[in-house]
């Protein structure tokens, strides 16, 4: 297992990319778009150089890294490959398409995996020939310092498949954990519900949006607040996962609060769009309350 590509330069799939080029597998990174690779090379430059500025890795391990990364914009260029990483737009259609193509254009012992943070891998795996080869592979953002990945079991996925998986996870220095195939897995069931009851919480005028957060992290230890994580995450991402949630369970507690709906149609996606629960200066960490829940 040495040859690697990742579909997809977004934030995960260059996370993704990143955590690969550097444990030494070869790593191609694929994307329609030509600006999206540069932005994600970019972006792992400067990842790593945080990384030698702390110490974590040497300028010869960084250097060496970006050696081991590689660009293109066909999918044709995963044709060798012994690992496929699809971590593409949450998006089904498009996945499912993604998954058709690489189908005919990987050698056949060629694991595909996605990325995918709820969509069902045994439907993903059924539009293949494959279905054996096809498995969750969910690494958390940012992909370089969370620990886990979700190493999901379709309906046919083979035990083997899945101890190669979990192999790799481990050589990249993950703790990776084996869950079964039902709606947003494990980590979005349980990370989903939480955030949308603090969307709803925020629409309720319960509280505000600093103060939601901060009774999370000083009470619960959290990291970041849940509007923050959420923003993090991506407003669309999270409008996503909840319909998957609600569709696949057919349960009304997890039917997606109208503000976040209305936040995602107008275009207010957290972080990479400027704008979400908090304001944010783009490129930066800086950030305000955004004066409309403030
Ligand atoms: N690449 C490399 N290193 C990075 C990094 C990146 N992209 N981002 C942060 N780091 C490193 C920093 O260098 C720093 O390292 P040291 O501890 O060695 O100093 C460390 O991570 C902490 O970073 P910062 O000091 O800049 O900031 P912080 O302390 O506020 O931590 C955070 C940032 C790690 C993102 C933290 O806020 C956190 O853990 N947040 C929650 C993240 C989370 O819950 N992720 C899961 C989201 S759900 C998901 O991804 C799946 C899904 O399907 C939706």
């Amino acid at each position: 297992m040495q040859k690697i590509s990742v579909i997809g330069a977004g934030t995960m799939g260059n996370g993704i990319a990143h955590v690969f080029a550097m444990k030494g597998f070869t790593v191609n990174l694929v994307d329609v778009s030509e600006e999206a690779l540069k932005k994600a090379v970019a972006t792992i430059t400067r990842n790593l150089d945080r990384m030698v500025t702390k110490g974590t890795i040497s300028q010869d391990d960084k250097v060496a890294t970006l050696n081991n990364l590689s660009t293109n914009t066909s999918l044709h260029s995963c044709k060798d490959d012994d690992l496929v990483i699809e971590a593409a737009t949450e998006n089904v259609d498009i996945k499912l398409k993604i998954f058709q193509q690489l189908e005919e254009i990987c050698k056949k012992e060629t694991i595909l995996a996605s990325n995918t943070s709820s969509i069902s891998i045994t439907k993903i795996g059924a539009v293949t020939k494959r279905a054996d080869k096809v498995i969750g592979m969910h690494f958390m953002n940012p992909v370089p310092v969370m620990k886990l990945v979700e190493v999901i079991k379709g309906y046919a996925t083979s035990d083997e498949v899945l101890k190669t998986i979990m192999d790799i996870s481990y050589k990249l220095g993950k703790s990776p954990v084996e869950v079964n195939d039902y709606p947003g897995f494990v980590a979005n069931r349980i990370l989903m519900p939480m955030i949308n009851e603090a969307i709803y919480t925020l629409f309720e005028g319960v509280a505000g949006v600093e103060e939601i957060d901060t009774v999370m992290k000083l009470g619960m230890s959290h990291p970041m607040g849940p509007l923050q994580l959420a923003d993090f995450i991506g407003l669309d991402v999270c409008l996503a996962i909840l319909k998957v949630l609600h569709d696949g369970f057919g349960n009304p507690k997890y039917a997606p609060c109208p503000l976040l709906v209305n936040m995602v149609a107008a275009g207010y996606m957290g972080v990479k769009s400027g704008e979400g629960f908090y304001n944010y200066a783009l490129g930066t960490k800086d950030m305000v309350i955004s004066p409309r829940f403030a």
